[in-house]
């Protein structure tokens, strides 16, 4: 059997004919889950009629894996807002979807990062993939499961993968000289050394082009090179390497690229590389690695973008085990399956998608994606988002201060299925938002729920008042549900504000309002209202996908059931609404410009946890391994250097428009200082005053973007909530010296 003892205890597969409701049965792990529409899929199941069924189709989403470096911005947000839509669209059409993402966990950066915060790596990548979720969950991004690749479910899977790709025999060997860091013991990737251009002379340049002539060169080109981790002078090593002989899929490859799995540009592009010719992938990597150990080694672990895809299938999984199931990821990846494959991902990584992942499954023997989904790149003001101009956001920071919704349609208006970047600019979202739709859509149902709410008791007519109009919305129903499907969003939305302005026209041309003042006109306000009322449901169905938050308030309005797609054509008669609560405010740019304010201090955050981390790489180096090695010793001389006191908080306040810090007043005998602290999280500022704590008292002062900083206060933990401030026993003084 291909599957015995590859992947943990062979679980029961359906029987033929059985009943394929057990796709829907899902009990919600540990793990997190926002399944919003699964209770409706299984509702919906039950009323389909057996010849309805084959329809349904089957289908396995996932967004590309995010890296284990730091929270979600942005740009990733887009493709998981993207992903996302697509998805709630397929559900409310009734197919069963499944969407799942990860984090990408392996690699030398995680390695070396959580080297340098004193933590595991294990204890880093929890931390992050924690950040990842909430990110995820503030933006009503419905992942199915959310995983990450350090995960036995991945290793068992990536070993499977490699050694059908061995029996293949599309694995071959060969010794490979790389620069090789003497102190540090590791190999160096060509990011991590630096020396003077060969080309121009510029003196420290990365190891891989220069940012002075822009040369391209080999790290082993490199004048005077050095380890960018350790400083050391590197040498030149030699070592085996594992490759995979993609060139033995360019046939196949041709092909794949051109079956309708991929947009044009992104065919045409990779079309370049094939017609080039394909190297060898070398997928090796030498210890010290963080990652999957390869079958029959003892020292090679896979390079982090062989077992990154494989991630995916991890997810699926991992979800499929804790749902208790049948479901089992190897019963998809047989060639002949007619259960659909959808990766999205951003255009920076097609190489890996559009050839490695297909030709690696491929040559395994399984089935390859059925279509690869590619966006453009997220631009701020025109540029790329960068951090000096505060334009470098944070998912987590800007849904502190704005509705993932507003986003979410902002993104959907800009959205093709081409390659193209797209911008954000401030003034367009808030212009695009409360015009289009705050002002033109929610206001169809504002301009009406009062009339039906005060007038009728909040019931609706039993006629519709202008059959044509109706039909042209519900006409509209296939063309848009096409479009969600080729991922034509800004088309789509669109043709939804086209429709949009046809309702107000309708409502103005009939004037509610005045009718409402003439005696005897009841059922005429009652009737146009109904059918203002009517046409807003049908553009909440076409909107759902886009913006699920408003719509979940709108179906309040109209009794609280799931809109699903059908409904665009229902037409509600004799039916009674709720009271009317508001569905969205109109943005406020004030808080447009104190998120990018907030974003400034992001980066001003970042800069200091950086520096700190540099502080103190003696004493993480202690604390992750337990041992001291000789060139972490420190002499007493330089320990003496650092002048450390007792300090009394005489004064905690607030920062007008920092979420981190406190200022801070100190008291150290009669020497008054001001210190902005990170503690905000932790620590009520009323409850620091009075008390003693221990700062750094010659630390070089620093300006701040709030004041100048003198000087740093001690205190343990990890950050945000967990900090701990250092106190010293009753009886000290401020001002006293600690040593
Ligand atoms: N870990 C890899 C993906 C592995 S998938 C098996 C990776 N991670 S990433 O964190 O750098 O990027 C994750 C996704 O976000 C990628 O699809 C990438 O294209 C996308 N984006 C990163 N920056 C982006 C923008 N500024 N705009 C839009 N998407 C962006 O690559
Ligand atoms: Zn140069």
């Amino acid at each position: 059997m291909r599957w015995s003892g590859i992947i943990e205890a062979p679980r029961q597969r359906p029987k033929d004919g059985a009943d394929d409701t057990s796709w829907f049965v899902g009990t919600e792990g540990s793990g997190y889950s926002l399944r919003p529409s699964d209770a409706q899929n299984t509702r919906r199941l039950s009323d389909m009629s057996d010849s309805a069924k084959p329809s349904r189709r089957r289908i396995l989403v996932t967004s590309a894996l995010p890296y284990s470096n730091g929270p979600i911005h942005l740009g990733k947000m887009l493709e998981d807002m993207q992903a996302d839509a697509w998805v709630r669209f397929q559900r409310m059409r009734g197919h069963h979807c499944t969407f799942v993402c990860a984090d990408d966990a392996h690699g030398t950066t995680t390695m070396l990062a959580a080297e340098e915060q004193g933590v595991t790596p294990e204890e880093l990548i929890e931390r992050l993939r924690q950040v990842h979720v909430r990110d995820f969950r503030a933006f009503r991004v419905a992942h199915d499961n959310y995983h990450s690749t350090h995960s036995e479910e991945n290793r068992a899977l990536t070993a499977m993968l490699y050694l059908r790709c061995r029996d293949a025999g599309a694995i071959t060997t060969r010794q490979v000289d790389q620069l090789y860091d003497p102190e540090k013991q590791m190999f160096l990737a060509d990011r991590f050394v630096r020396g003077t251009c060969p080309r121009c002379g510029a003196e420290d340049q990365p190891g891989d082009n220069c940012d002075n002539c822009s040369a391209t060169y080999d790290a082993m080109e490199l004048k005077s090179p050095r380890s960018a981790i350790s400083g050391a002078v590197p040498e030149v090593k030699s070592s085996l390497h594992y490759f995979f002989e993609l060139g033995q899929f360019e046939t196949f490859l041709k092909e794949w690229t051109r079956s309708g799995t991929l947009q044009r540009d992104v065919a045409n592009k990779l079309s370049e590389w094939l017609n080039a010719g394909l190297r060898a992938w070398d997928i090796s990597r030498d210890e010290p690695y963080f990652g999957i150990k390869i079958p029959d080694t003892d020292d090679k672990y896979f390079y982090v973008w062989m077992d990154a895809p494989i991630g995916y299938l991890a997810s699926f999984q991992n979800l499929f085990a804790r749902d208790g199931g049948n479901e089992r990821i190897e019963d998809y990846l047989e060639p002949d399956t007619d259960v659909e494959l959808h990766h999205f991902i951003g255009k920076d990584i097609i190489n890996f998608h559009g050839l490695f992942w297909p030709a690696v499954l491929h040559c395994a023997g399984f089935r390859t994606p059925t279509k690869i989904h590619t966006h453009g790149f997220v631009t701020v003001g025109g540029e790329k988002m960068s951090k000096s101009r505060g334009t470098f956001i944070l998912a987590g920071t800007y849904a502190e201060h704005l509705d993932g919704d507003y986003l979410r349609y902002y993104f959907a208006t800009k959205l093709s299925p081409s390659m193209a970047d797209m911008d954000i600019n401030f003034d367009d979202f808030v212009q695009r938002v409360n015009s289009d739709l705050v002002g033109k859509v929610v206001n169809i149902a504002s301009r009406c729920a009062g009339f039906i709410n005060r007038g009728h008791a909040g019931a609706l007519s039993n006629t519709c008042h202008d059959e044509a109009l109706w039909q042209d919305f519900v006409d509209a129903g296939e063309r848009i549900a096409q479009m969600y499907e080729d991922n034509e969003f800004s088309k789509l939305v669109r043709e939804i504000s086209a429709l949009a302005d046809k309702a107000n026209q309708y409502i103005a041309h009939h004037e509610p309002w005045t009718l409402a003042k003439q005696p005897g006109k009841e059922q005429a306000v009652q009737d146009i209202c109904t059918m203002g009322l009517n046409l807003f449901r049908v553009l909440m169905v076409y909107l759902k996908p886009i913006v699920p938050g408003m719509v979940e308030r709108a179906e309040a309005l109209f009794g609280g059931a799931e809109l699903t797609w059908d409904d665009h054509a229902e037409f509600l008669k004799d039916a009674k609404i709720e009271k009317f609560e508001p569905l969205l405010a109109r943005i406020d740019k004030k808080v447009v410009d104190r998120l990018v304010e907030a974003s400034k201090e992001d980066v001003e955050a970042s800069k200091e946890d950086v520096e700190a981390s540099k502080e103190d790489v003696g004493a993480s180096a202690t604390t992750t391994s337990g041992e001291i090695t000789q060139s972490q010793y420190i002499d007493y001389e330089e320990f003496a250097k650092i002048d450390l006191r007792v300090a009394r908080i005489v004064k905690a306040e607030h920062v007008e428009g920092a979420d981190k810090l406190l200022r801070l007043t100190l008291d150290l005998d009669g020497d008054v200082r001001q210190v902005f602290a990170g503690i905000k999280e932790a620590y009520e500022p009323a409850r620091l005053e009075g008390r003693l704590t221990v700062v750094v008292a010659n630390l070089k002062p620093r300006k701040m973007r709030f004041g100048v900083s003198e000087g740093m206060v001690l205190a343990a933990g990890p950050g945000g909530e967990d900090i701990f401030l250092i106190s010293p026993d009753d009886g000290a003084d401020p001002g006293m010296e600690v040593r």
